[in-house]
């Protein structure tokens, strides 16, 4: 016979358990494409203030991009935020998120941060801005007796050979943010010559936007392309980086974020996405080392952000590059053309 005490401890027991589900059911879960340190500062910070769990999981844009898509059948995640703006235009542009336009911090916002949501039909928006350039480690340009690389004309230059790094356009948005620059910048023909010319030059494709300039950082690569924010963020931890903003001119990102299409927990995802646009938590980016330009107009900017009013910018044409037809054209241009050539 079952014991009076044996079912008040299976019913203590079952009661114990359907709280921790409903715990579970009050969570949200994020997909961040910005560095590790700021990705965790965000779900951290949504956790305390709000007691919805965050799932966060950090990838690179064109990765997140793929993984959006992957699961567009059965969506796992609920909101997806920062890494660069054409990725989460191509995701509107494909039906993957969420139309939204009533956040009520939008009046707070920059007009660029409110244009990138215009040009997706509201189905993402501004969260941070930042121009392209590279950086290289002052010692090992010594070292090696290199000239100082001032310019995108520089870095195909053969002395530079094995000494630059850069992240693969498929995976990263910093990488693909450089190839649609390129283009602006020179005309296509020109673009895909001059990226032919830097492949002799690069030591390795990598995965992460950010990942060559941490690697120049620690002495494994003279020169990495990378957001100049990047760049700064490793002058700052105290590693003798350099920032370059390329005298021809750059282009920039407009970080952004988006809600995904039939998320699970698309109340929790909204409550996060309104929660980050606030100015107080945007400013706590530079905490972490995070020196993007923040898309609230009340944020407070650190003076380590780069001076973007000092640097020439190209108008970047988020629209055309955001396209879906135009990233799959040029990245399969870059993997056929490019990628597949011998070093
Ligand atoms: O957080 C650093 C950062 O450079 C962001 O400014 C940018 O949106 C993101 O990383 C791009 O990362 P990736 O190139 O890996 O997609």
């Amino acid at each position: 016979m079952i014991s009076r005490n044996l079912l008040f401890a299976a019913g203590v027991a079952f009661g114990a358990l359907s709280a921790a589900q409903a715990a579970r059911a009050d969570s949200v879960t994020l997909y961040c494409s910005a560095d590790e340190a700021w990705c965790q500062q965000l779900a951290r910070g949504f956790e305390e203030e709000t007691g919805i769990t965050v799932d966060m999981t950090r990838k690179s844009s064109g990765e997140t991009f793929a993984q959006v898509k992957a699961e567009s059948a059965n969506p796992k995640g609920d909101v997806w935020w920062g890494g660069t703006g054409d990725p989460h235009l191509q995701a509107a542009a494909e039906d993957l998120t969420e139309v939204y336009a009533d956040s009520p911090l939008r009046p707070e916002l920059y007009d660029w941060a409110i244009k990138q949501a215009e040009a997706s039909g509201n189905r993402t928006i501004g969260v941070y801005s930042g121009a392209l350039g590279f950086g290289y480690n002052k010692d090992l340009l010594a070292k090696n007796n290199l000239p100082e690389p001032k310019c995108w004309a520089d870095l195909i230059k053969p002395e530079y050979k094995g000494h630059i790094q850069v992240a693969n356009p498929n995976s990263s948005g910093t990488a693909y943010t450089m190839l649609a620059t390129l283009v602006q910048l020179m005309g296509e023909e020109k673009a895909f010559d001059y990226l032919k010319a830097l492949h002799k030059n690069i030591n390795q494709y990598t995965k992460s936007g950010s990942a060559p300039i941490k690697a120049a950082g620690l002495g494994e690569t003279t020169i990495g392309i990378v957001f100049l924010h990047d760049a700064v963020a490793q002058a700052v931890a105290g590693f003798p980086i350099e920032p370059v903003a390329p005298c021809e001119g750059t282009g920039y990102e407009i970080g952004s974020m988006s809600l995904i299409k039939g998320a699970r927990n698309p109340e929790e995802a909204k409550k996060f996405y309104n929660w980050v646009l606030q100015a107080k938590v945007q400013e706590k980016a530079a905490e972490v080392n995070s020196f993007q330009i923040p898309s609230n107009k009340n944020a407070k900017i650190s003076d380590k952000v780069p001076d973007i009013s000092k640097i020439k910018l190209i108008d970047y044409d988020f629209k055309k590059y955001g396209s879906s037809e135009e990233r799959k054209r040029l990245l399969s241009k870059w993997d056929n053309d490019v990628a597949s050539l011998p070093q």
